[in-house]
């Protein structure tokens, strides 16, 4: 099986804990572990009586009646925890491809959406989003020319990684509407829900309206816990948990222990984590205005709707080569668009942590000396 460089990954391995600035992460800001236990009313005392055998290979019950609860019509039987979150992406492709199937990636994409299939020999269509003077825009005609009946699968993640885009609730039953004509299965990549700037706004899941449907989702961007790997699939359909399962024995059989203790603790706390988050994510948003204008013959500013991430269009030569330059003369971390299976024009800015005022005026300090 061929490996496909996992670009995102490669370049946050070799710059993100040795430069100083990062204005480009997804996740949200983080706690400590005796924060999230204080949150929950758990004694730290409880997390060094864990024993650290197996555990359940599908997850702890509880954990999964957590999980459950967040959705509509989910049982805690269809749920899957996973060792990682990006686990759940390479499980499902491998479970659900064959050969010479046909799959259809929304793109931008984080890029495991696009090369997940791709490793499992299906062939892959990209779905280009629509760049709009204010904002991105799901393309109809062209997922019209793409799909046909040998398409098993459409790949899609909203709130939207890279751009921040967020279909509206009819455009989200469009694009059942269409799975479900042509028979094909969807992916719903859920990591970022929960941080809709407008709450109202806030789509159902996609494993409540469609049966052919698998959720990702898991607690690394929403509740900025990404060092506890916890992550979850939901299907509806058992046999497709079946194949998922028997991969997942592969992979990494089961959830680990403290992972499990602790995501119970953060999805027991409620709301409150995301919320805080939600609040940190406005702030920077609201600073990050003031900059793009003032810095408009540099940058195409389109502000997200959802998430914690934007694509910002660069008026530079290659924004590749200008991330890697700016990593290493100015400290401030950036990411491509390239990466993304999108053009060489864009730049991922990233609001989730507290960190990002410090950062954007380091940027703009450096900005102003060199242009
Ligand atoms: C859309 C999307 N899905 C899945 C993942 C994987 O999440 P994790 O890094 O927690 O495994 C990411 C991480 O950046 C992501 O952006």
């Amino acid at each position: 099986m061929k490996s496909i460089p996992f670009g995102t990954e490669l370049y946050y391995a070799k710059y993100e804990f040795s430069t100083p600035h990062l204005l480009s992460v997804s996740d949200c800001e983080t706690l400590k572990v005796a924060e999230l236990l204080a949150l929950a009313n758990i004694g730290l005392n409880e997390l060094a009586e864990l024993t650290l055998g197996y555990t359940e290979s599908s997850g702890h019950p509880e954990l999964r009646s957590l999980v459950a609860r967040e959705y509509e019509h989910v049982n805690p039987d269809q749920v899957i925890v996973l060792g990682t979150p990006i686990e759940g992406i390479y499980l499902v492709m491998q479970a659900l491809l064959e050969p010479d199937d046909e799959v259809i990636v929304l793109t931008p994409a984080y890029d495991a959406l696009i090369n997940s299939p791709e490793q499992s020999g299906a062939k892959v269509h990209r779905w280009p989003l629509l760049a709009r003077d204010d904002g991105w825009e799901l393309d109809w005609p062209a997922l019209d020319r793409l799909i046909s009946e040998k398409s098993k699968l459409i790949v899609v993640n909203f709130p939207h990684n890279p751009t921040g885009f967020l279909p509206t609730e009819s455009q989200f039953s469009d694009l059942i509407n269409i799975a479900e004509r042509n028979g094909t299965w969807l992916f719903f990549d859920e990591m970022y829900r929960g941080l809709e700037l407008d709450q109202v706004r806030r789509l159902p899941s996609a494993v409540d309206r469609y049966e052919r449907s698998i959720v990702l989702s898991g607690l690394s961007k929403t509740h900025g816990l990404p060092g506890l790997r916890a992550g979850w699939l939901i299907a509806q359909d058992e046999s497709v948990r079946q194949k998922i399962m028997n991969w997942k024995f592969y992979t990494s059989i089961c959830p680990p222990a403290p992972s499990e203790f602790l995501a119970m603790a953060a999805l027991s706390s409620g709301d409150r984590i995301v919320g805080w988050n939600r609040v940190i994510i406005s702030q920077n948003l609201s600073q990050a205005g003031g900059f793009f204008e003032r810095w408009k013959d540099l940058f195409t500013w389109r502000p997200p709707q959802a998430g914690s991430v934007a694509l910002v269009g660069i008026d530079v030569p290659s924004a590749t080569a200008y991330c890697h330059d700016l990593a290493r003369e100015a400290g401030v971390l950036l990411l491509p668009s390239t990466f993304m299976g999108f053009d060489d024009k864009h730049v991922r800015f990233g609001f989730g942590r507290k960190s990002f005022t410090l950062a954007l005026q380091h940027y703009e300090d450096y900005l102003l000396t060199t242009r």
